[in-house]
């Protein structure tokens, strides 16, 4: 078979139970992803708590050499809205994990971004965004020149068939800054957008729970309890057997494009004041004429998605 480089990848994240599980699917899979980098931003709970749980990813996957940096407290414009009441008040409420002892790294999150991305050659970094684009927006703002190293922005967020999460109109992550994600969406960096119609169809089960605690390690273990966990406010929200597991689909997706489907659409973000701030406009039909600026995925194989994962938390040493 042939061998490709593995596609160099920075997270960004707000962990939250799904990026943690986000987190662990990359760091298991160094034969496809090389992590130069975890970044992380408030979004789920506030940044005190998103760089530890960072970090207890890291260790909980035996990765200990990814560095983890703290980035922004807050969205740019707009006062900090977290969300304890889905995720607990750590943000990884439902495994008992130990605190992490390897060290924050020196240094702001968006100091590493544009650094990283101002020494990388044209078109060769992927970033996968898992929670608010505050930190992606700032380098933005303090380095525009970086958006020709970025291959791709891979991310979760918004929601347009299914409606928001959040508010009637928007999702979580794009709600917390929409100001941000505007930045993100006119820069001209191709994107390829994990939106609620896609990781509403990639709901957990009771099945695919057990499968990962047969596993037998503490990861799997880890992995089942922060979904169980974590899946009990959307199935009362929602009326569902088990919960959506979004921030995953974007790791998946850079693994096995084959397993989602979805088409090249206009999206712009609402930034104006009032119901609508944060809505992902995405033109599904093409009625504005505007040129497609991102990959909007609807459509997954949820059993494969399942399958994958369960296949990779197998894989983390045991410690
Ligand atoms: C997004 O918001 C957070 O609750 C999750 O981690 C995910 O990134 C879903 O709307
Ligand atoms: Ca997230």
């Amino acid at each position: 078979p042939r061998r490709m480089t593995p596609r160099q990848i920075i997270i960004d994240t707000d962990p939250g139970q799904d990026d943690a599980v986000a987190m662990l699917l990359a760091l298991a899979s160094p034969e496809s992803l090389e992590v130069l980098g975890v970044t992380a931003v408030a979004g789920n709970v506030p940044l005190a708590l998103t760089e530890v749980n960072a970090r207890t990813m890291c260790e909980l996957a035996g990765r200990t050499d990814v560095p983890v940096f703290a980035g922004c407290p807050r969205p740019m414009m707009r006062p900090l809205h977290t969300a304890e009441y889905v995720h607990g008040p750590t943000g990884l409420d439902g495994a008992d994990l130990p605190e992490p002892t390897m060290p924050l790294q020196p240094g702001h999150a968006v100091d590493f971004l544009v650094e990283t991305l101002r020494a990388a050659p044209e078109a060769s970094i992927t970033l996968c965004t898992l929670g608010p684009l505050t930190n992606i927006g700032m380098a933005l703002v303090m380095a525009p020149e970086i958006a020709s190293s970025v291959r791709e922005v891979v991310m979760m967020g918004g929601a347009f068939f299914e409606g928001g999460n959040t508010t009637p109109a928007a999702e979580f992550n794009i709600w917390v800054d929409p100001h941000a994600a505007h930045l993100v969406f006119t820069s001209g960096i191709p994107i390829t957008v994990m939106p609620l119609d896609v990781t509403h169809k990639a709901l957990t089960s009771a099945a695919r729970l057990q499968a990962l605690r047969d596993l037998g390690t503490p990861q799997g273990d880890a992995v089942a309890g922060l979904l169980d966990f974590y899946d009990r406010y959307d199935m009362e929200k929602y009326g569902t057997d088990g919960g959506p597991l979004h921030d995953p689909c974007v790791i998946a997706y850079l693994l096995d494009p084959e397993m989602f489907g979805g088409k090249r659409c206009h999206v712009a973000i609402a930034t104006d004041d009032g119901p609508a701030i944060g809505m992902t406009l995405v033109d599904w039909w093409g009625v504005t004429g505007l040129e497609p600026n991102a990959t909007v995925i609807n459509e997954i194989d949820a059993a494969a998605f399942y399958a994958l994962i369960t296949d990779r938390v197998a894989r983390l040493p045991m410690g």
